[in-house]
């Protein structure tokens, strides 16, 4: 009899724990977990909501081996299985994670939870049309859940069918529309198929419904900027100000579009979700874009005077590495080993991918600078020197971290007057709509020279082509001369 009431008190105390880790308050939720693994033996439910708690915390590798434990207890549970998967997929291991929610959806066949999560698995282990055939059941037995939704219409646009794509968001708008979030999906869609007036429309739409938020408007910034409507496009980023203020990537896109002053580089969380949510087409879209960073690379990289004599030329750091686009140009060369530095997690995955990297690194380029005391005989900066506006302590920090007669390559896109000959910004630099900064050429050298440089190539090219009109730039070799330490 006693047995009975300590278990049934266990589980309401499971359920206000649940009830608190939901609502994101761990603090509360701990003592109650402590409380109930008091009362009765350990159960699935307490594992989960352990694990829970636990990513709250950020103590994963804990989480998972008490997960672990809990798998061999009772290995037929499929909400173990998904918890499990849940943190093996933030710690990196995407192949496990992905196994452990294929048993779950053997184990339970009727949730659609473990069918959506393992066909968003199987679209970062880049296998869209297993993704698209999961995600398509998940809405099939849960259509009012937005989330699948967008899965789904990830997985056509990974398949490039960007009209399946188009229309499993509207369906799902028309199916749920206070999503929010499926509404801005639609809209960033049309932007990525250059559809801005269709774009525009989709915000009017949203906004008249009072479904809209910082993202909507600063989309719409994005749009009505392409479509030439300047002035409305600093209407929409005032609105998307308006309703987030702090948003870094609304204020970096607010600062472009002259609503803000600018900052002297992109910020890091701006740039983070950029490219996280570019990673996956990144390569394709830059392909079709002519672009041309990293065969010029290979061609300069050529001419180093250890590569002409036979000799190896390394370590190297790639700042900005992406998703390895230069270490595959280079694959073939002397060059190496490579260390690569990004902001963007799922970039560097694509990175991880190409097999290219000793090392990769998540963290912003000054930091990466200002790190230790290893000195490179060469650095890489492939398209990167684009989301700074002032140059000065970029060129210090990589000469500081340059062995003598170390080579630092980089590109950047050149500053040009206005068509009444003026020059944006104050001349020296400028950041553009796209969120992207402009140099000109006496500064970018100026700076080069002022930090130490030597500069051994200055070339004037093509970097890529934008709606087929090429976007000049700059492909510059410096060199630390040899006698200053
Ligand atoms: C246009 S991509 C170029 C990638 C690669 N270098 C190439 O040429 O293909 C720019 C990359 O630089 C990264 N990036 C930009 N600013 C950065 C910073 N301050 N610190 C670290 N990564 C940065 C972005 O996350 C993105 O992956």
């Amino acid at each position: 009899m006693e047995r009975v009431h300590t278990t049934a008190d266990a589980d309401a105390l499971l359920q206000k724990a649940a009830l608190l880790i939901d609502a994101g308050r761990p603090a509360a939720a701990r003592p109650l977990l402590v409380a109930a693994r008091r009362l009765g033996p350990p159960t699935p439910t307490l594992a989960r909501l352990g694990a829970r708690l636990a990513m709250q915390d950020g103590t994963l590798d804990q989480a998972r081996s008490d997960l672990d434990e809990a798998v061999t207890r009772t290995p037929d549970h499929a909400g173990l299985r998904i918890t499990r998967a849940e943190i093996r997929h933030r710690l990196g291991d995407l192949e496990g994670a992905t196994r452990d929610v294929a048993e779950a959806v053997i184990l339970d066949r009727a949730d659609p939870v473990a069918k959506a999560m393992l066909g968003v698995f199987m679209l970062e282990l880049g296998r869209p049309h297993d993704a698209a055939a999961c995600l398509a059941e998940a809405v099939e037995a849960c259509p009012s859940e937005p989330a699948f939704r967008e899965a789904l219409a990830n997985a056509h646009a990974a398949l490039g069918d960007l009209d399946a794509a188009m229309a499993v968001l509207e369906h799902g708008i028309a199916a749920v529309p206070a999503s929010v979030a499926l509404r801005n999906a639609a809209i960033l869609l049309c932007i990525r198929r250059r559809d801005f007036a269709q774009a525009d429309r989709l915000c009017e739409a949203a906004r008249i419904a009072g479904i809209a938020d910082a993202c909507t408007f600063g989309l719409r910034g994005h749009a009505l900027s392409s479509l030439g409507r300047h002035a409305e496009a600093a209407g929409a980023y005032a609105e998307a100000l308006k309703l987030g203020p702090g948003d870094p990537y609304v204020r970096h896109l607010a600062a472009a579009a002259g609503n803000l002053p600018s900052g002297t580089r992109a910020p890091a969380a701006y740039l983070e979700t950029v490219f996280d949510g570019y990673a996956d087409r990144f390569e394709s879209h830059l392909i079709s874009l002519g672009y041309r960073v990293p065969g010029v690379f290979r061609r300069l990289l050529a001419a180093h005077p250890r590569l002409q004599s036979g000799e190896r030329l390394g370590p190297a750091l790639d700042l900005g590495c992406g998703t390895g686009l230069v270490a595959l140009a280079i694959s073939d060369m002397a060059v190496g080993p490579l260390t690569g530095v990004d902001l963007s997690g799922r970039m560097l995955a694509q990175a991880a991918a190409k097999g290219l990297y000793a090392h990769l690194r998540q963290e912003d380029v000054m930091t990466a600078l200002a790190d230790g005391e290893a000195r490179w005989p060469l650095i890489l900066a492939g398209d990167v020197v684009c989301y700074f506006g002032a140059l000065e302590e970029l060129m210090q920090a990589v000469h500081a971290r340059l062995e003598p007669g170390g080579w630092f390559m980089l590109s950047t896109e050149e500053l040009l007057p206005h068509a009444d000959g003026t020059l944006p910004g104050d001349g020296r630099w400028a950041l553009l709509r796209q969120g992207r900064y402009v140099h000109h050429a006496e500064y970018l050298a100026g700076c080069a020279t002022q930090a130490g440089f030597e500069i051994r190539v200055f070339e004037r090219g093509v970097i890529r082509y934008e709606a087929e009109v090429p976007v000049d730039g700059f492909f510059v070799v410096l060199e630390r001369v040899r006698h200053d330490g």
